[in-house]
C-alpha cells in the first residue's frame, strides 16, 4: 500500500503558515511543531483561538476508514506501518484538525508483550487467559522499542507527512489495561478489577507495576520516534472512588509520567467520569487534562487549580442532534474555556470532546465543528 503524499494539502493549513515564518524549523517532529497552536497550548502558552482535534479522529465514522480497514483485523491494521499513517492522516485531511492523533490501540503493547488479546468488532478487547496469579503477571513481559517497532516506522513516516501539524502518541494507563487483563474484556461494573486491588494488594501492585513500565516504554518509543505530545488514556478510571484513584492508581500513572522525564513533550491525562479527581489527575504529573462532558471546564479549572490546562469537552452523542444545538454547544464550550482561563486561572483550553467520537457521526459535522472553532478568537 503507498501512503498517498498530502504536503499539498498541509500547505492550506493555518499551522503550515505559522511555522513557515522566519526563522521557524523546517525539521520534522517536535521542532517543526513547536509553534503550532496545538503544542502552544499544550505548554500553556496563550494562542489566539482554542486548538481542536478529537479522540477516535481516526476510525469508524468516516467512510474511506472503513473501506481501508476492510477485510483487515483491527490489531493487524495497527502493526501496519502503511495503513496506520494512511488511516491517521485521513481525518487531518478530511477535517484539518490542529493535530494528528496515532491510530493504534491501548492494547497494542500488550500484544507486543505476549498477552493473548483480540479485538473483536463491537465488543472491544478481549483477552484469552485473564490475570489471576502471580504466575500471569510475570508471564507479561516488559517490551522494548524493539518489540514496538512498527509503531516507531509509522510515528516517523507520520511526522514526515504531517510537517507543522502535530503527531499525538498514546497509550492506555495501567489501570484502565488492568481492567481488560483481569476482567477478561469491557466491563461495567470493574468487579473482579477491583476485588483484586482490595483483595490481593500485592497482585495488584505487580500488575499496575508491570504494566506502568510497558506503558512507559511504548510512550518513549513514540516520543523518540517524533510525536510532538502524548495522552494517556485512562478511560474507565471513572469507575473508583478518589481515594482507591489515589491510594491505587494514581502512584502507577504517576511513574509513567515520571519516566518520560522533565522536559519532554506535553503529557495529556484523560479518564471518563472522573470529576472528582481532576486534580490527581493533574497531580499524577499531566500537563493538560481531559474533562468529559459531565464537569464544565470553568468548574474543572477551578477544581484543579492555577495552570491547568484543560481538554474538553464536547458530550460526543449530541454530534447526532441537529446543527443548532451543536452550534451552541460548542460556542458554550469556548465561552467556558476562555472563562476557565479569565476566572479560574486556567493557562489554556484545547478543544476536544468528553470521549472518542461516536462510529454513527457524520463527518461532515466534525468538519464543521472544526470550521466553528477555527473562526472564533479567544
Ligand atoms: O483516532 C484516535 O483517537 C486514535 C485511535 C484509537 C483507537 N483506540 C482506534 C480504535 C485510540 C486512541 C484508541 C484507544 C482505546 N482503545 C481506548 C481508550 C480511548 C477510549 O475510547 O476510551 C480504549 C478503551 C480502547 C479499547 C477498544 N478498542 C475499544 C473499546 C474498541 C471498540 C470496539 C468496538 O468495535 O466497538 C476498540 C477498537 C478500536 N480502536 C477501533 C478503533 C478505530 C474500532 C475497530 C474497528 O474499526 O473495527
Amino acid at each position: 500500500m503507498t501512503v498517498i503524499r498530502t504536503m499539498a494539502l498541509m500547505d492550506g493549513q493555518p499551522e503550515a503558515r505559522v511555522d513557515a515564518q522566519p526563522g521557524a524549523s523546517v525539521t520534522a517532529g517536535p521542532a517543526a511543531t513547536s509553534r503550532s497552536r496545538f503544542v502552544r497550548a499544550a505548554r500553556g502558552e496563550a494562542v489566539d483561538r482554542a486548538p481542536v482535534w478529537f479522540m477516535r479522529q481516526a476510525g469508524r465514522s468516516l467512510p474511506e476508514y472503513r473501506a481501508l480497514r476492510a477485510g483487515t483485523a483491527m490489531l493487524d491494521a495497527c502493526r501496519d506501518p502503511d495503513l496506520v499513517t494512511e488511516i491517521t492522516l485521513q481525518p487531518v485531511r478530511r477535517h484539518a484538525v490542529d493535530a494528528a492523533i496515532l491510530f493504534s490501540d491501548i492494547v497494542v503493547p500488550l500484544v507486543a508483550a505476549g498477552v493473548d488479546i483480540e479485538i473483536v468488532p463491537g465488543v472491544g478487547p478481549v483477552v484469552a487467559k485473564p490475570v489471576r496469579t502471580l504466575a500471569d503477571v510475570e508471564a507479561i513481559k516488559a517490551i522494548t522499542c524493539a518489540d514496538v517497532e512498527f509503531v516507531a516506522t509509522a510515528v516517523g513516516q507520520l511526522v514526515a507527512e504531517l510537517g507543522a501539524t502535530p503527531l499525538i502518541g498514546f497509550a492506555g494507563a495501567p489501570f484502565t489495561l488492568a481492567s481488560y487483563l483481569i476482567e477478561g474484556g469491557p466491563s461495567r461494573e470493574h468487579a473482579l478489577t477491583k476485588a483484586m486491588m482490595h483483595g490481593e494488594p500485592e497482585l495488584w501492585r505487580r500488575l499496575l507495576a508491570r504494566l506502568a513500565t510497558i506503558t512507559a516504554e511504548f510512550l518513549r518509543t513514540q516520543i523518540a520516534a517524533g510525536a510532538s505530545a502524548v495522552q494517556l488514556f485512562d478511560s474507565w478510571a471513572g469507575a473508583l472512588s478518589a481515594a482507591d484513584y489515589e491510594n491505587h492508581v494514581l502512584p502507577h500513572s504517576r511513574s509513567v509520567f515520571d519516566a518520560l522525564g522533565e522536559g519532554t513533550v506535553p503529557k495529556i491525562h484523560f479518564g471518563v467520569g472522573t470529576g472528582e479527581f481532576l486534580h490527581l489527575m493533574r497531580a499524577a504529573g499531566a500537563d493538560v487534562v481531559g474533562v468529559d462532558w459531565r464537569v464544565p471546564l470553568s468548574e474543572a479549572a477551578h477544581r484543579m487549580g492555577p495552570g491547568a490546562i484543560v481538554q474538553g469537552n464536547l458530550d460526543p452523542a449530541l454530534l447526532l442532534a441537529p446543527w443548532p444545538v451543536i452550534e451552541d454547544e460548542v460556542r458554550r464550550i469556548l465561552a467556558d474555556g476562555r472563562r476557565a482561563v479569565a476566572e479560574f486561572g486556567a493557562a489554556a483550553h484545547i478543544f476536544n470532546l468528553g470521549h472518542g467520537v461516536l462510529p454513527d457521526t457524520d463527518p461532515e459535522v466534525l468538519s464543521r465543528v472544526v470550521e466553528l472553532v477555527h473562526a472564533s478568537q479567544q
